[in-house]
């Protein structure tokens, strides 16, 4: 398949407002694309769309909330007012979850899917007529984590709405096929960003440093870029997050193993 140039294209980001989102949203407009950047917080959107613009593309700052219809309907109107169609579509917000199964309460794992996995479908369904204009070509990136692929204790509920999204994922790709809208997963792993400071924790559950080294938000960002460049179906990020996902699949009982021992220290206060 072709390598796509991003001149001209317009690229929608949602969670653009920090970290990965943001990181993405500067890496497009230095290769030439507009942006609509969404997130709920409005100055740090502003900011990204100045630092955008700086860069010589048009940004279109939306504040949206993706767990809400009617936000998401505004993000896709103004999407379409301000560029009447859409190339690529890099569904980032996120939200994680942190303690065991037992300790979670189902608002907090409820909030979570509702974010990660019932928001980026919501985002998706109503940006498809958009990106049917731009196809052939258009394409879906989905940002799940090396989590969505393998289980690892005190991450089962975040993990569990990350799995929705890589099989809903498939399901979407083999869907829009025939009309040449590809559709992407970007699984990062551990990335430095403020995903943990945002994260919704069990009641009585922490989770101390983690004893693995971070990727860069600006080097996540750069990879999911090129990815969606080559039109690369599967992305799976930092080298112990790709060991992991190969392990799984090879040995899986042995990584059940690996699992218990490299759970990260918990601790209740
Ligand atoms: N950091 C990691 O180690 C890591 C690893 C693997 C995968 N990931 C995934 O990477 C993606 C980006 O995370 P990050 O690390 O860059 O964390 P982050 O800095 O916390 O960014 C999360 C983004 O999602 C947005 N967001 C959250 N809830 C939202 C909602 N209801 N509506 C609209 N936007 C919402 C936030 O913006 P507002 O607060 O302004 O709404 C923010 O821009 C997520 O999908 C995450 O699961 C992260």
């Amino acid at each position: 398949m072709a390598t796509q140039d991003f001149r001209g294209k317009v690229v929608l980001i949602t969670g653009a407002s920090s970290g990965i989102g943001r990181a993405v949203a500067r890496v497009y407009a230095a290769q030439g694309a507009h942006l609509v950047l969404a997130a709920r917080r409005e100055p740090a959107l502003r900011d990204a769309a100045r630092e955008a613009e700086a860069l010589g593309v048009r940004a279109l700052p939306v504040c949206c909330d993706i767990t809400r219809e009617e936000d998401v309907a505004r993000l896709v109107r103004e999407t379409e007012a301000a560029f009447g169609g859409l190339d690529i579509l890099v569904n980032n917000a996120g939200l994680g979850l942190y303690g065991p199964v037992e300790g979670f309460s189902e608002a907090q794992l409820r909030q979570v899917f509702e974010v990660n996995f019932f928001g980026l479908v919501r985002v998706t369904r109503a940006a498809l007529p958009l990106l049917r204009r731009r196809a052939p070509g258009s394409r879906v990136i989905n940002v799940s984590s090396v989590l969505g692929h393998r289980g690892l204790p005190l991450l089962g509920g975040y993990g569990a709405s990350k799995a929705a999204v890589n099989l809903l994922t498939e399901s979407l790709r083999a869907e829009l096929a025939t009309e040449g809208i590809r559709v992407l997963l970007v699984s990062p792993g551990l990335t430095e960003t403020e995903f943990r400071d945002a994260r919704l924790n069990a009641e009585g559950w922490a989770q101390d440093s983690i004893p693995l080294d971070a990727m860069s938000a600006e080097a996540v960002a750069r990879a999911l870029v090129r990815a969606s460049r080559r039109g690369n179906r599967e992305t799976v990020l930092t080298l112990p997050g790709r060991v992991m996902v190969l392990a799984n699949r090879l040995v899986p009982g042995l990584f059940d193993r690996v699992a218990r021992r490299i759970a990260n220290p918990a601790r209740r206060p």
